[in-house]
């Protein structure tokens, strides 16, 4: 395998309606690996699945992102290329810095700790990824726009990204796309209350004292000629920035405390690491890199569970990648689920095993792993992620475990958006001593 190697994307049957996107994507790569193609309701579209391939398309300028999530949050820096999106990248970089992202761990922190000491008095299982949901959109509010968001905002971000998924299948997975009346008003509902709430973040960020994203991001924007006014600037980067920085990081911990809380041997060297760095301290930044284990663990959950499951991508002109021709408007798909379970680069892939990430992450094969992409558009929020994750595990295993309610088999993904568990995660809190 060298990079310039040739390939072809042979025609695999289209989707049908209520197809499972990825057992439909799973069988395909069963029988090519690499590369292959479908008509979906919008375009043809060229899945790609070999490193070499991937990182073609993710190099090159012409290949953008889709206007799929533009319908909902308009031109923001998670919708955008060119010169817009360099300005707002540019703009917001500091606020994601690695050093700064040590700063908000005592936010990560106190926010865990009260959800903590709530879930462990509540004696019914609690819906836990609703909680994790919860508690990953106070931190990320509160963290970059020093206000928490609340629950009805939450319940309505729901309506809002369900919304999301569903356009998603429609346009790539040909699902059949019937929206109800109901639906569409409670979806209006959702959004005006976003809106609303957004839209107070921005007022009351203004007055702030402490540097905040809002402050920057206003010196940037400008009521524009199109229509575009600051208003609505500040509302999209802010519902921007609370969809990408919560349900990404809510859900890896989701797949993460289940892996936990399923395998004792795990567990049990979480709980002594944990111990071991943390000595009875609130967890601070200075802990979060001697957690290497518990680092290692998240990496395999995110290699096994990549949150961001799918990326779609569109041909802004006719480009070749390694042979492939793909033609103005056509849409690639990189996958980072199946590319992460590719037995050429990972040994016994369906395994989890965490001690494979005890190693250096550059001897990693380049392109390979990809749960926060890679290039020109990198998440900008890893830093903060991996920040925010280890806080919030090591605060809940300093001092309680997780028990699993439902049953601790390992259950399978589904592509609904976001990399959710099929079926949820029903957990009781308890103290670590309760045995
Ligand atoms: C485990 C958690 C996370 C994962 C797996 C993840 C994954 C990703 C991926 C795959 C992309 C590329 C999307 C694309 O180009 O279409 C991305 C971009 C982005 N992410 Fe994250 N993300 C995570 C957490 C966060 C957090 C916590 C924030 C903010 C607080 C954030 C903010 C962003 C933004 C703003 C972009 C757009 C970057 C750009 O194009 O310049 N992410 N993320």
């Amino acid at each position: 395998m060298n990079s310039n190697q040739y390939w072809t994307a042979p025609v695999v049957p289209p989707p049908t309606d209520g197809c499972d996107p990825l057992a439909f994507l799973g069988a395909a790569v069963s029988e090519f690996p690499d590369a292959f193609s479908f008509q979906s309701r919008v375009s043809r579209c060229i899945f790609i699945n070999h490193p070499d391939l991937v990182k073609s398309a993710i190099l090159n300028k012409d290949i953008v992102r889709t206007e799929l999530l533009k319908t909902v949050t308009g031109e923001t820096i998670l919708t955008s290329e060119g010169s817009f999106w360099a300005g707002q990248r540019k703009a917001a970089l500091p606020i994601f810095a690695a050093k700064k992202a040590s700063e908000y761990v005592s936010v990560f922190h106190r926010q865990c700790a009260a959800q903590l000491e709530r879930w462990a008095e509540v004696i019914e299982p609690l819906n836990f990824e609703q909680e994790l949901d919860h508690l990953t959109l106070a931190i990320v509010s509160e963290s970059l726009f020093s206000q928490v968001v609340d629950k009805k905002f939450c319940n309505y971000f729901r309506v809002l990204l369900d919304r999301i998924a569903k356009v998603q299948n429609a346009s790539l997975f040909n699902h059949r796309f019937s929206i109800l009346p109901s639906d569409n008003r409670k979806l209006t509902e959702a959004q005006n209350y976003i809106n609303e709430t957004a839209d107070n973040i921005a007022s009351a960020s203004q007055v702030h004292d402490t540097e905040n994203l809002i402050q920057i991001l206003q010196e940037k924007g400008v009521d524009r000629d199109d229509g575009y006014s600051l208003k609505n600037y500040l509302r999209n980067e802010i519902i921007t920035m609370l969809i990408a920085g919560h349900e990404t990081t809510s859900v890896s911990l989701s797949w993460l405390l289940r892996e936990i809380a399923s395998r004792p041997e795990i567990e049990a060297n979480v709980v002594r690491e944990v111990d071991s760095v943390l000595s009875g301290q609130a967890c601070r930044a200075e802990h979060l890199h001697q957690l290497e284990y518990l680092s290692a663990v998240l990496d395999e959950t995110l290699r096994l569970y990549p949150p961001i499951w799918l990326v779609p991508r569109t041909a802004a002109c006719d480009v070749v990648l390694h042979g492939i021709q793909v033609q103005k408007g056509e849409t690639v798909v990189v996958c980072p689920f199946f590319l992460h379970r590719r037995s050429d680069y990972w040994k016994r892939p369906e395994e989890f095993n965490p001690t494979r990430f005890l190693v250096k992450k550059e001897t990693l094969p380049m392109y390979s792993y990809l749960p926060f992409f890679a290039s020109r558009h990198i998440c900008i929020g890893k830093h903060f992620a991996y920040a925010e994750i280890l806080t919030v595990a090591a605060t809940i295993y300093q001092s309680h475990r997780i028990e699993l309610v439902d049953d601790d088999s390992p259950k399978t993904p589904v592509g609904a958006g976001s990399l959710r568990i099929r079926g949820g995660m029903q957990t009781r809190i308890l103290k670590r001593d309760d045995r």
